[in-house]
């Protein structure tokens, strides 16, 4: 609840400025929320962050700004009469980005004559008409609604022979260059911190290859596949180097269980243990990421270590509780020094001194309790702690 109305105290600074633009400008309606690529860890609050991220209240919205940053890419090729080479992405994230772009060719016109695609990954093997085939994903959801030439589009082929994969592999990569490059990659990250298929262990230079899959994927998979059995224990990944020469990369990450990763890539040192923390040396990578997804970030989760805070009851129960966690020590034994040593300075100024607020805590979270079974119904507790002086003897 607490990172809900800090996440929506951010979107609405971010609203602040727009409001002040809108003053610059003849409509508010020429303002779209820009995801154009900025560098990372700029402002104080963000300042623990390396890599840049745009977030959003709902996955609805960022993907139909996604959608339009590819459809901008498309047109300006268009003009110049030249293609344009997308890298595609699979996974329960890109779904709404591709319903935008499917809306935008019916509805608007956009056309994808010019466009030649890559798709990141295939499970291996795996025929193309299985339903559980990226193969048959993208046609779904993608191609066959819109106007690309079949021969303009790459999806590595699970049908491939062992013997044959290796020059196949090469081959893949040597297709997207003479395509003159991927002007953009779309991705979205696994648990683990893959992207496409590159698990962890993967290393920067790693091209196009067959690799083995992590379990924890394969579980992340299993409902597709009607359990973990079923899973394909192998797939054709483009490799990390072939994602990082790609000119733009937007990662796309919503709900809750994709927090901790996000919060590792974005934060965490790089290293092949999560091969999506790469990301942090590209030149134009955009993470952009629904409320949830940010929530593991410092600036929501805790918000005290990187700036000034509106210190609702709320709030203050949050960091105290993380304070005790953090120094190992009951609430009535923190002290001034250990919360201006951790970012709560600003509260302390507020609250007076660190006995009186220890003390004013510890009687909130004393009301938390409740009886044995679960507390008794109906009975008055407002006179906890019961008196402030010993019973005097009578
Ligand atoms: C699969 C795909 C990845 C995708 C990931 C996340 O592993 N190979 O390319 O990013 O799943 O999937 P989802 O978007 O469903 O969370």
């Amino acid at each position: 609840m607490v990172q809900a109305v800090k996440i929506a105290c951010a979107i609405s600074k971010t609203k602040i400025v727009y409001t002040k633009k809108r003053k610059e400008m003849k409509s508010a309606l020429e303002i779209k929320p820009d995801i154009s690529y900025k560098s990372a860890g700029k402002f104080e609050e963000t300042r623990f962050e390396k890599i840049h991220n745009e977030i959003f209240k709902s996955s609805a919205e960022a993907s139909v700004i996604v959608a339009q940053e590819i459809a901008q890419l498309i047109r300006s090729k268009q003009e110049k009469n030249k293609s344009c080479v997308l890298g595609l992405a699979t996974g329960s994230s890109p779904i709404k980005v591709y319903e935008e772009l499917v809306r935008m060719h019916k509805e608007e016109g956009l056309s994808f004559h010019n466009v030649i695609t890559f798709n990141l990954d295939e499970y291996y093997p795996m025929s193309k008409e299985n339903n559980q085939s990226y193969h048959y994903f993208m046609h779904q959801h993608l191609f066959n609604h819109i106007d690309i030439k079949p021969e303009n589009v790459n999806i590595p082929d699970g049908t491939v022979s062992i013997e044959e994969l290796n020059q196949y592999c090469i081959d893949y990569e040597m297709n997207i260059k003479q395509a003159g490059g991927l002007d953009f990659q779309l991705l979205g990250i696994g648990r683990t911190g893959h992207v496409g298929f590159n698990e962890p262990g993967s290393h920067i230079n790693s091209g196009t290859r067959i690799i083995t899959l992590d379990h924890i994927t394969r579980v992340d998979a299993s409902s597709d596949f009607n359990g973990i059995d079923n899973v394909p224990k192998r797939a054709i990944t483009m490799g990390v180097s072939t994602i990082m020469r790609s000119k733009r990369i937007v990662l796309m990450a919503w709900g809750q269980n994709k927090a901790d990763i996000i919060k590792r890539t974005i934060q965490g040192d790089i290293s092949s243990e999560v091969p999506a923390t790469f990301l942090q040396n590209h030149p134009n990578a955009t993470f952009v990421l629904d409320q949830s997804a940010a929530s593991e970030l410092t600036r929501f989760k805790t918000p005290w270590l990187v700036g000034e805070c509106i210190w609702t009851q709320e709030l203050k129960s949050k960091a105290i509780v993380w304070l005790c966690q953090k120094t190992k020590q009951s609430i009535l034994k923190l002290t001034d020094r250990d919360y201006n040593n951790n970012g709560m300075s600003d509260l302390l100024a507020q609250e007076g001194s660190a006995y009186d607020m220890n003390i004013n805590m510890f009687n909130i979270l004393q009301h938390t309790i409740t009886g044995w079974p679960g507390g008794k119904p109906n009975t008055d507790d407002s006179h906890r702690p019961e008196r402030a002086n010993p019973a005097k003897n009578e």
